[in-house]
């Protein structure tokens, strides 16, 4: 069993899939079946078109696999192989970030597979939803100091948030969704402390007087959460997934409508890194949808 999730500037938006490991072949035979536009030629890891960059979404369950020589020096050849990674694959079998899609079988694992596409095509505009708009409160940032004060106050409601969830998984005994959510606020904390770091050193208040968030409360903390005990596994997934979600419309919405290139350029990195919680999210979310109808 696992969760694919394909990502690529050639597409308007990521695509999770769910495989059967080993019933489907290749990762490039998955991305053909579900229209997902992987480049390809020669479907034999003789032409190096296929080049994906495979990132595992739980590094400890990252299962050793044996490279074919053929692919190893498909890879060596596009210079996607490191000497170390080399040595990691030849000794220990690690499988190296880069791989050929049409040689690349899938396994018990989630994984995000990213890919360039089609360079001839041009890029898909940024996406702004009517949701972030909204949650933007038609605010102006103005500086990057100004933004990183509103980061630090998304960034902590989400760890919070997070934190609420994981309480309430442990009551749940439901463990390894309770430890997601203590990674995943982890992550938010950090950030939103490197964010409040960032506003303080350059002189910004944390959240500037005039945030004009609905109900003046940020994105994450206006999310779905009932605070419910009898919460479900799924619903718990959901309602992260709805608060990860909100945070990342917000900063796409920064990022899209700034005057400032310098603010544009500074919600970049938490476009990313929302991006990432919430595709982790939708990997859970397929795999327990999964598991509920089996
Ligand atoms: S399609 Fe040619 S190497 Fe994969």
């Amino acid at each position: 069993m696992a969760n694919i999730t394909f990502s690529s500037p050639s597409m308007a938006r990521d695509v999770t899939v769910y495989a059967v490991a080993g019933d489907r072949g290749t990762i490039l035979a998955i991305a053909k079946a579900n229209k997902i536009p992987i480049p390809f030629d020669c479907q034999d890891g003789e032409c190096g078109s296929c080049l994906i960059e495979v990132k595992h979404l739980d590094p400890l369950a990252k299962n050793a696999i044996a490279l074919t020589e053929k692919e190893k020096e498909m890879l060596k050849q596009l210079g996607k192989i490191t000497k170390a990674e080399i040595a990691d694959a030849e000794v220990n079998d690690m499988p190296p970030k880069h791989r050929l899609a049409c040689q690349c079988f899938v396994r018990h694992e989630d994984i995000l597979v990213a890919f360039e596409g089609d360079k001839t095509l041009p890029p898909p505009a940024p996406q702004a939803s009517s949701a972030a708009r909204r949650y933007k409160g038609g605010m102006t940032i103005a500086t990057p100091a100004d933004f990183m004060g509103y980061a630090a106050a998304v960034e902590a409601d989400a760890a919070a948030h997070f934190d609420d969830l994981a309480n309430a998984m442990r009551d749940s005994k439901a463990d390894e969704i309770a430890t997601l959510f203590r990674q995943l606020a982890e992550q938010s904390r950090r950030q939103g402390e490197e964010a409040r770091g960032a506003a303080n050193g350059a002189g910004a208040k944390e959240i500037p007087d005039d945030y004009v968030w609905p109900h003046y409360t940020t994105p994450d903390s206006d999310a779905l959460w009932a605070g419910d005990a009898s919460l479900s596994r799924l619903d718990a997934l959901k309602a992260a997934l709805q608060g990860e979600r909100r945070c990342y419309e917000f900063y796409c919405a920064v990022e899209a409508t700034a005057k400032s290139p310098e603010v544009a350029k500074a919600a970049r990195p938490f476009i990313k890194a929302e991006g990432d919680r919430v595709k982790v999210l939708e990997a859970w979310i397929t795999r327990e949808e999964w598991s509920a109808k089996h």
